[in-house]
């Protein structure tokens, strides 16, 4: 067996912070970076090691940060650089790193380059962004559909070309090409290195480097082409990865996480190799959708639940493909994906808990880094959303497309599609008590409170010691004080199954067996009819032979005589 490298990142759980939802210190009923500071013991208590940020650094908020109009600086509703500095301290006070949002493949509109570079075609900064002239019809220079629906080609009065825009109309790509814009990206992560920030998740990273010929897609929608293969994992990028790593990241210890859409098995053991030429690990999709039998096409948007018959094949064959070759990622929401629990397990007051747990133990102890979501660790559950109460441009501008613009589907069956998949089930508010707005704020919050906290909220489970809470705390306990949870190499069991998911992870003389039913009903399974081991993690304190009750997870170790 190839033996794994050890590295810090490797070993850490990490929890991710919107904060725009985490908490709010002044009352303006927008969460903010004081308010993360005054949670942190909350984190501390639950044992992780790392924050990912998401972004806070200025921005006209047109997608929530993630379009920087001015990377050195912290966005006004979130506080200042002090605001900044202090939390980083006192979070490196608790033994707890931070990592940033990185966000290069665009940037804001009113970015200065941005504003420089639409402002005439010979402008200094024109070539840091992607200009095109029309076709000669006047049409944009391709068919591509930006990720935010509608043409991702902006025409531009003043200089008669159109910009290239794969999200909003206000995020315009940045031209990687351009020598100039790598050196300036590599000089502001240089900046945030210097202050001591530990790490970067780069935003839709396999994105920046395009097929120079801007080919037409392929319609799935009848509307607009699909750019994905000519932008992920594009020409360039390891060339450009590569670079930033030796001018940028080998020079500090740093954990680098590239959010990877579309990638594959063979991209990401390049950008996540285990020489560390590149990247540290990718957030890969495959297990986001799409989901058989979905009705496809309308973008992302289907009612359809995944079915663990669909995710196995992915999470198996991400485990066992990338073993001692690249190092995964583990995760099962984040602020771009509903709640897993509405989605993967059950969130029925019956089996919230029991399948919050199993879904976690699941996760956890497969071979990777593991991500919390903030409220994951709560069982936080998707809303219900009318459009009035919808705030994601993601969502408002599929509804004017597929529903106002082009007829394709009625608005009930779109509502239908938010509740399931919707990004603003996960930018509810944090729900910290069942006081008024869920203890987030005590002024108006930005976005609807899930009516959900009366019942979950980080009180009441702080409160419970049966709690999904103290589970998670447990299950992070556990990685910290066992290699083998870390480093063990997985095998699947019991593929055949329709409703348990199995394995063993295996390192020297220690074995790991996990069993996790995604079911509602009792489910055969022989895994521990033989009573070696000891049972280390269950959401169950009673167990039966030979079966795997409803949402029941099993975690037993094993220590084998040498
Ligand atoms: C990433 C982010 C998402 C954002 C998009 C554009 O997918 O996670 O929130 O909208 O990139 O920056
Ligand atoms: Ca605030």
């Amino acid at each position: 067996m190839e033996q794994e490298k050890r590295a810090w990142w490797k070993e850490a759980v990490i929890y991710q912070i919107y904060p725009r939802s985490f908490a709010d210190s002044n009352g303006d009923g927008i969460g903010d970076l004081n308010g993360i500071t005054e949670h942190l013991p909350y984190l501390k208590e639950l044992g992780i090691d790392v924050i990912w940020l998401c972004p806070v650094y200025s921005s006209p908020n047109d997608d929530n940060g993630y379009d920087i109009s001015d990377y050195r600086n912290i966005m006004e509703d979130f506080g200042t650089m002090e605001d900044f500095d202090r939390m980083l301290a006192a979070a490196h006070g608790l033994g707890i790193r931070i990592v940033m949002d990185l966000v290069v493949n665009h940037s804001s509109d009113e970015h200065p380059w941005f504003v420089e570079s639409r402002s005439s075609r010979d402008n200094p900064y024109r070539d840091y962004y992607i200009w095109r002239d029309p076709r000669p019809d006047g049409s944009a220079p391709n068919n591509w559909a930006s990720s935010f629906s509608g043409s991702a080609w902006q025409f531009d009065e003043k200089t008669g070309q159109y910009y290239l825009h794969l999200f909003s109309r206000k995020q315009p790509d940045l031209n990687w090409e351009n020598d100039k814009v790598r050196e300036k990206v590599f000089d502001l992560m240089t900046w945030w290195c210097d202050k001591g920030i530990d790490g970067f998740r780069m935003d839709v990273i396999s994105l920046i480097s395009k097929v120079q010929t801007f080919p037409d897609g392929i319609s799935y929608d009848g509307l607009y082409g699909d750019s994905a293969p000519y932008t992920v994992s594009g020409p360039r990028v390891h060339e450009f990865l590569r670079e930033m790593n030796r001018k940028v990241l080998s020079r500090y210890d740093l954990l680098t996480v590239g959010e990877a859409a579309g990638v594959t098995i063979q991209e990401a053991m390049k950008y996540a190799n285990q020489d560390q030429t590149e990247l540290g690990m990718v957030f890969h999709f495959e297990h986001m959708g799409p989901i058989s039998g979905a009705d496809i096409p309308l973008g992302k948007w289907t009612t359809v639940k995944p079915a663990l018959k669909d995710l196995r094949p992915i999470l198996n064959k991400w485990q066992t493909e990338l073993e001692g070759r690249a190092w995964n990622s583990l995760y099962l929401d984040n602020h771009d994906q509903p709640r897993c629990v509405s989605r993967f397990g059950n969130d029925s007051p019956r089996w919230r808990v029991k399948s919050a747990k199993m879904l976690a133990t699941c996760l956890h102890m497969m071979k990777g880094t593991p991500y919390i979501y903030q409220g994951e660790e709560l069982g936080m559950v998707n809303c219900t959303w009318t459009l009035d109460e919808c705030r994601d441009i993601e969502e408002i501008n599929a509804y004017q497309q597929y529903v106002t613009d082009h007829h394709m589907v009625d608005g009930a069956y779109m509502l239908a599609c938010f509740n399931e998949l919707g990004r603003d089930n996960a930018r509810t508010p944090m729900q910290w008590d069942d006081g008024p707005n869920a203890g987030f704020t005590v002024g108006q919050p930005w976005i609807k409170v899930n009516p959900s906290y009366k019942e979950i909220n980080a009180k009441a489970a702080l409160a419970d010691p049966d709690s999904v809470f103290y589970y998670y705390q447990k299950l992070i306990k556990l990685r910290h004080e066992n290699p083998v949870i870390v480093y063990g190499v997985f095998e699947p069991l019991m593929e055949d199954s329709e409703t348990v998911y199995a394995y063993k992870r295996k390192l020297n003389d220690k074995i790991l067996v996990v069993a996790c039913n995604w079911s509602d009903r009792d489910q055969p399974c022989n895994l521990f009819d033989r009573a070696d081991g000891i049972e280390i993690i269950s959401n169950y304190d009673l167990h039966r032979m030979g079966i795997l009750q409803p949402y029941e997870a099993r975690v037993v170790l094993i220590t084998l005589d040498t």
